[in-house]
């Protein structure tokens, strides 16, 4: 039997921040990522609670968070003793929120109603993951924290704050929402259900993302690729994702490359890698790749792989990612050592387990080999 749930409430849209004006005689803690301190979208989002409501923000939040962040995070909610938490921000300050609300929760019996994500850049997926990813700031290992109690209760998706997005935040995080979609689409717990937002998600970023790079992006154009990510979360939160984010968790550990970049230099090697090893997933790819128009019915599987390779690959120029670590500015790795740490921790790390095929140490090292 095949049990699950998307217990998030979604409210989409420009007007979605509607739902902040429900709020009456609450303590408030805004968790925000600090892009937004001082800006007037701030200001906007306190002016829409009630005044009743007792209102409270935080901004220490860094990228790829910490633990040590979170403790810090969950010591400053003793003092305000929030009943609604809405944490607005990019991936880092939504894992860094579902972390402080969880523990909150857990270990020091807030009572938390209700935990509200916003995110503001379409990539992880977050508002509606049951993952918080937190770094040791000493090992550098990033931990999923797994548990569906870190998921957020509802999740507004509006298409305002991530117009200020920079370029190059907008081109990584839609490099992310590809990634989950496309290594959800094959993952072992795949099923229709999970194919379909997957799909649609592919479909989406295709579409959109490009258009969302340049500054002519439309506010439609936005809430598409916010929508892609919504989906794409949906679909791998139950499908599973593969050894892409396994192999790319432990580039943004080592090295900070951006979680959605570090993705994106992996996803061609990888496809092609489990292609070669799965002769299901090369089936399933190359019908998508026909399905996306990328190729014609009467191409062969090879010729319909190579178009979605290509295709892949195209949007990576379009969007001017770079796609070796060292044309991101990272000096050239030569140690072995580093390449067998980095393979033994992705063997580890619990993306690995969901991937079509069982690669091995010596198969992620040839593949670590070919982005540096
Ligand atoms: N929980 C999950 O399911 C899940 C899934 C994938 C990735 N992740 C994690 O999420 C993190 C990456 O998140 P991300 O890609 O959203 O990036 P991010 O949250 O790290 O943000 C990147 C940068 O962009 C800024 N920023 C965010 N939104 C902006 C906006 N609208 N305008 C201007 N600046 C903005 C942030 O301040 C930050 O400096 C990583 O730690 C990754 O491991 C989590
Ligand atoms: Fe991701």
């Amino acid at each position: 039997m095949n049990k699950w749930t998307f217990p998030t409430k979604i409210y989409a849209g420009k007007d979605s921040l509607n739902r902040l004006t429900e709020f009456n005689d609450e303590s408030i803690l805004i968790i925000c990522d600090p892009f937004l301190k001082n800006s007037p979208n701030l200001t906007y989002v306190m002016s829409l609670m009630e005044s009743k409501n007792k209102v409270a923000v935080y901004t220490d939040v860094v990228p790829d968070p910490p633990i040590t962040h979170v403790a810090k995070g969950i010591e400053f909610m003793e003092g305000i003793k929030p009943s609604i938490i809405i944490a607005i921000g990019g991936g880092s300050c939504i894992d860094m929120s579902k972390g402080m609300a969880y523990f909150g929760r857990k270990l020091k019996h807030m009572d938390i109603k209700s935990f509200i994500a916003v995110p503001t850049t379409s990539g992880t997926g977050s508002e509606v993951t049951s993952f918080a990813v937190l770094t040791d700031s000493e090992t550098q290992i990033k931990y999923p924290l797994i548990d569906d109690a870190v998921l957020p209760d509802e999740a507004l998706l509006t298409p305002l704050f991530v117009k200020t997005s920079p370029p190059s935040v907008t081109a990584y995080s839609g490099m992310d929402v590809l990634v989950h979609a496309l290594e959800a689409y094959v993952a072992k717990e795949a099923n229709n259900f999970t194919d379909a937002l997957a799909q649609k998600a592919i479909e989406l970023v295709f579409e959109y993302l490009p258009k969302c790079y340049k500054s002519t992006a439309t506010e439609q154009d936005r809430m598409s690729m916010h929508e892609a990510s919504c989906l794409a979360g949906l679909s791998f939160n139950k499908a599973g994702l593969g050894i892409v984010h396994a192999m790319a968790h432990q580039l943004g550990g080592q090295f900070h490359v951006p979680h959605g970049l570090a993705n994106s230099m992996i996803l061609p090697y990888v496809i092609v890698f489990n292609c070669v090893h799965n002769t299901d997933v090369a089936k399933k790819y190359a019908h998508l790749s026909e399905k996306l128009g990328f190729t014609s019915y009467e191409s062969s599987e090879q010729e319909k792989l190579s178009a979605l390779i290509e295709a892949i690959v195209r949007l990576q120029h379009s969007l001017d990612c770079p796609m070796t670590l060292t044309s991101f500015g990272v000096e050239r790795v030569t140690s072995e050592a580093k390449l067998n740490l980095m393979a033994d921790r992705a063997l580890k790390d619990m993306c690995y387990r969901f991937n079509p095929y069982p690669a091995n140490h010596d198969d992620l090292v040839g593949l670590y080999k070919k982005v540096l």
